[in-house]
């Protein structure tokens, strides 16, 4: 069978099959820039009460805590719910990686994570985290393991080294930054790809093609970009500490768009991205 034939994204509760069986949902919640304690306690909680059961977090963020105290008060039990977080470039390496992980997991009081990815491909300390995170894998301590920022030739690298294939890789991406070789090679690789900046972080909300399809739609753009993500089978993890915006964005299963319109909103890519370059940072 081939890697997301079967795919159906009608509710808020659907989940990809990611290629080691485990089941995220499509649309989830980031909490970058959300301040750490209370706000992101609130924001969390919101996004609990509309619906999303993916939180997506990472040590770097500094509000692994805020989140899991959010799930802690949720009441959620906790197979319902499905928490990502990220290894830090400081932290990447073996020994320093699993110590990252112990730490990130007192923080979010939890006992086994649903999925962690190394945050950006530093250079020389990548494989090293690969290992570290197939350890993890292994120990149970972590339901699925992949990868951030990372082009096809880093991905290769961890292909051939690896004996557990990354299941996600979470990227920029955004219809200006359309990703077409990478999202193909991560699919006939069975990596599911994820969106980060599915709003371009904001800025892609007045295009004047997106506001004209949301006018049609009876949607916000921001629901178009949404629904677009979903349409491609791409998970999307958008972020908002707005309660009225956290609810507009889970809005997106009540209506769909054609060929002719995801086609419309692909031809805006300018390969402009609004985060670092992975093939050039230095942080
Ligand atoms: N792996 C990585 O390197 C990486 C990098 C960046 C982000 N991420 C993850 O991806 C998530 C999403 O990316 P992002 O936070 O950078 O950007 P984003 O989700 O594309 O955009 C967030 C921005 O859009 C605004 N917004 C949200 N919904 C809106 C709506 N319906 N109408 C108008 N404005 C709206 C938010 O404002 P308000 O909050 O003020 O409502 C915020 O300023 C992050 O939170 C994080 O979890 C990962």
């Amino acid at each position: 069978m081939e890697f997301l034939e079967d795919t159906v994204i009608s509710s808020i509760r659907d989940c990809a099959k990611l290629n080691n069986g485990l089941e995220m949902p499509w649309l989830g919640f980031g909490v970058f820039l959300v301040e750490p304690g209370k706000e992101t306690e609130l924001a969390v909680k919101r996004a609990l009460d509309a619906g999303y059961r993916s939180i997506d977090t990472a040590a770097i963020y500094e509000n692994e805590a805020g989140v899991g105290k959010a799930i802690q008060e949720s009441g959620i039990p906790r197979e319902d719910l499905f928490i990502t977080t990220k290894l830090w470039n400081a932290d990447q390496g073996y020994a320093s990686a699993l110590k990252a992980f112990d730490e990130s997991m007192e923080k979010l009081q939890i006992e086994v994570l649903d999925l962690y990815l190394i945050h950006w491909p530093v250079v020389g300390r990548y494989v090293d985290s690969w290992k570290a995170m197939e350890k993890l894998y292994k120990d149970g301590r972590v339901k699925a393991i992949g990868l951030s920022n990372f082009q096809i030739h880093h991905i290769q690298d961890i292909l051939e080294i690896s004996e557990v294939v990354p299941t996600v890789n979470q990227v920029e991406f955004h219809p200006r930054l359309r990703q077409v070789d990478l999202h193909n090679f991560c699919n006939e690789n069975q990596i599911q790809l994820q969106a980060w900046a599915p709003l371009m972080q904001g800025k892609a909300l007045d295009i004047p093609e997106l506001v004209k399809l949301g006018e049609k739609h009876g949607k916000s753009p921001a629901q178009i970009l949404i629904r677009w993500d979903l349409q491609l089978q791409v998970l999307t993890i958008p972020k908002s500490i707005t309660p009225h915006r956290i609810v507009e964005n889970c809005q997106v299963f009540d209506f769909e768009l054609n060929d002719e319109e995801m086609a419309l909103i692909a031809s805006l890519n300018r390969d402009e991205r609004v985060g670092p370059d992975p093939d050039n940072f230095d942080f």
